[in-house]
C-alpha cells in the first residue's frame, strides 16, 4: 500500500483474482489483450461497472472516472433521467433497423441545437461520421483531395489515419516543417490513398493559403478540429479556413465528435463563431452506445441524398439510428438543455484545470494544463502549444509515470485527456487533484 490514506490498493497488486483470471482469458482472446489501442494501461484493469463519477472493476475497486467512456459519458454514468429511457427502449425491442421515434427525437434535437445544421444522417461511430462526411463533399464537388491538419484525429479510417501521430519522427524530422504530403499513422494504408490527402499545419495562415493557391480547385473538404486535440484554434485562423474553403468551391466539416454537445449546445461551432457546411458528431449523442452523426446546411444534405435529380451518395447501416442509442441521446441532450448544465460542468472543468495546474506550481514540476469546458488536457511541460509539433516537446515519459501513479492511486483517465460529467462533484474534482498532486510527488 502507498503511505497516504488516499490511495486505493494498486490494482497491480496480488490481490485481485477475478482481474488476473480476467487479464489471462483476454490475452488468449485479443492479440495484443487490448480493446483499443486507446488502452494503454501499465497492468490489467478489467471493469464491471459504472456508478455516477465512478467505475468500478471486476475486483470491487473504485476508480474516479475521468475518462468517460473516451468522452461519451457527458453525464456521467447511468444518469437517472436517461437510464429510463434507455431501459424503455431496450424493453420496448431495441433494434428496429426501421425509421423509429428515438432516431427522430434525437434528429429535431441536434437540429435544433446547432444552427449550421439543417438534417442529419445517423451512423454507429465517429470515425464513421467522418468516412461520410468526406464522401460526401468528394460527392458534392466532384473533387477527390482532402486537407487535414498534422496531429488531428478523425477516426481510424485509411483517408485519415495520416499524420495524427507524430512521437516516432525524428529529431531531425520534428524540427521541420511539416510536409505536405501525409504520413501514415500505420502499416496498411495504401499509396493511392495517402496521395489524395494534402496536410497542413494547425494556426499555420501562410500554410493553407498556400495549399489553396496550389491545389484549390481539386480540394473537395478541409477536415478539422476546430479545437484540435487540446489545441486552441488562434484568432482568426477558423475565419481563413472558412473564407478559403468558401473562395474556392470546397466544403468545411468541422470534426465534433469531441466538441459537439460538450462546449455548448452548439459546440465549438458555436463556441469560436464559425459554421462549418458539414459536422460529424458522436460519442454525446449516443449516451454511452455506439452512435453517429453528419449534419449540413439543407443544400448540401438535400444533393447528397439525392433531391433535385442528383444520384444519391451511397450511405446505408444495419445499425443507423439504432434506437437504444438514439432514445439515450436524446435523453442526455433534454437534461443538457436545462438551465445552468452547461455553466455546472464548464464550473467543474474550469476547478479541475486551476487546481491541476497549482499541482504542477506546488510541486515545481514544470507543466500546463489546456482546455475548454467540461474537457482538461495535461500536459508535461511548461509550453505554448499552437500545433502538433508543438505538443511533441512534451515530457512523454514523465508523463506516462504519473498517468500510471494515477491509476495506482484510483484514477481512470487515459492519455493526457479528462473529461468531468454532470454527476461529477466538487469533491470528486478536488480528490482527483490532490491524487494528482500526490503523483506528481512520487516523481
Ligand atoms: C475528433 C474525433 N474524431 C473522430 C473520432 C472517432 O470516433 P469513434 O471512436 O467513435 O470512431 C474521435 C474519437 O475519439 C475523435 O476524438
Amino acid at each position: 500500500m502507498p503511505a497516504d490514506s488516499t490511495a486505493t490498493p494498486p490494482p497491480g497488486a496480488g490481490d485481485a483474482p477475478r482481474t488476473a483470471a480476467l487479464a489471462r482469458r483476454a490475452a488468449a482472446a485479443f492479440p495484443d489483450a487490448r480493446l483499443s489501442a486507446a488502452d494503454t494501461r501499465p497492468f490489467p484493469v478489467v471493469m464491471a461497472r459504472g456508478l455516477r463519477d465512478r467505475i468500478v472493476d471486476v475486483d470491487g475497486r473504485e476508480y474516479l472516472d475521468f475518462h468517460l467512456s473516451s468522452g461519451a459519458l457527458v453525464l456521467g454514468h447511468a444518469h437517472p433521467d436517461v437510464l429510463p429511457a434507455l431501459e424503455r427502449q431496450v424493453a420496448a425491442g431495441g433494434n428496429f433497423g426501421a425509421m423509429n421515434e428515438a432516431a427522430i427525437d434525437l434528429a429535431e434535437r441536434i437540429i435544433a441545437a446547432v444552427p449550421s445544421i439543417d438534417s442529419v444522417k445517423f451512423v454507429v461511430s465517429g470515425t464513421e461520421a467522418t468516412l461520410h462526411a468526406i464522401r460526401m463533399a468528394r460527392a458534392y464537388t466532384g473533387r477527390d483531395l482532402i486537407v487535414r491538419f498534422e496531429g488531428a484525429y478523425h477516426g481510424h479510417l485509411d483517408m485519415v489515419s495520416l499524420s495524427n501521430k507524430l512521437a516516432s519522427l525524428t529529431a531531425h524530422d520534428r524540427d521541420k516543417k511539416p510536409s505536405l504530403r501525409p504520413i501514415p499513422d500505420c502499416p496498411g494504408i495504401p499509396r493511392v490513398i495517402q496521395e489524395l490527402c494534402l496536410v497542413a499545419s494547425f494556426n499555420d495562415a501562410d500554410a493553407i493559403r498556400r495549399i489553396f493557391v496550389d491545389y484549390g480547385d481539386r480540394i473537395a473538404c478541409v477536415i478539422m478540429e476546430p479545437f484540435q486535440r487540446f489545441i486552441e484554434p488562434q484568432p482568426g485562423f477558423l475565419d481563413l479556413v472558412r473564407r478559403l474553403t468558401r473562395a474556392h468551391g470546397a466544403l468545411l466539416i468541422f470534426d465534433e465528435i469531441v466538441t459537439g454537445f460538450r462546449f455548448g449546445p452548439g459546440g465549438a461551432q458555436e463556441h469560436y463563431g464559425v459554421r462549418p457546411d458539414l459536422t460529424t458528431l458522436g460519442k454525446i449523442i449516443g449516451a454511452g452506445y455506439p452512435n453517429g452523426a453528419i449534419g449540413g446546411t439543407a443544400e448540401i444534405m438535400n444533393a447528397v441524398a439525392g433531391r433535385n435529380a442528383r444520384t444519391p451518395v451511397y450511405m446505408a447501416g444495419t445499425f443507423a439510428g439504432q434506437a437504444v442509442a438514439a432514445a439515450g441521446g436524446a435523453a442526455t441532450l433534454d437534461v443538457l438543455a436545462r438551465p445552468g448544465a452547461y455553466d455546472t460542468l464548464f464550473a467543474l472543468g474550469e476547478r479541475a484545470r486551476g487546481g491541476l495546474e497549482r499541482a504542477f506550481s506546488r510541486r515545481g514540476v514544470p507543466g500546463r494544463v489546456f482546455g475548454v469546458g467540461p474537457l482538461f488536457h495535461i500536459f508535461f511541460a511548461d509550453a505554448d502549444v499552437r500545433d502538433a509539433r508543438d505538443a511533441l516537446a512534451e515530457d512523454r515519459t514523465r508523463r506516462k509515470r504519473v498517468w500510471d501513479a494515477l491509476l495506482r492511486r484510483g484514477v481512470h483517465i487515459t492519455g493526457a485527456r479528462g473529461f468531468v460529467s454532470l454527476q461529477h462533484t466538487v469533491a470528486t474534482v478536488d480528490d482527483f487533484v490532490d491524487r494528482f498532486d500526490r503523483a506528481l510527488g512520487d516523481l
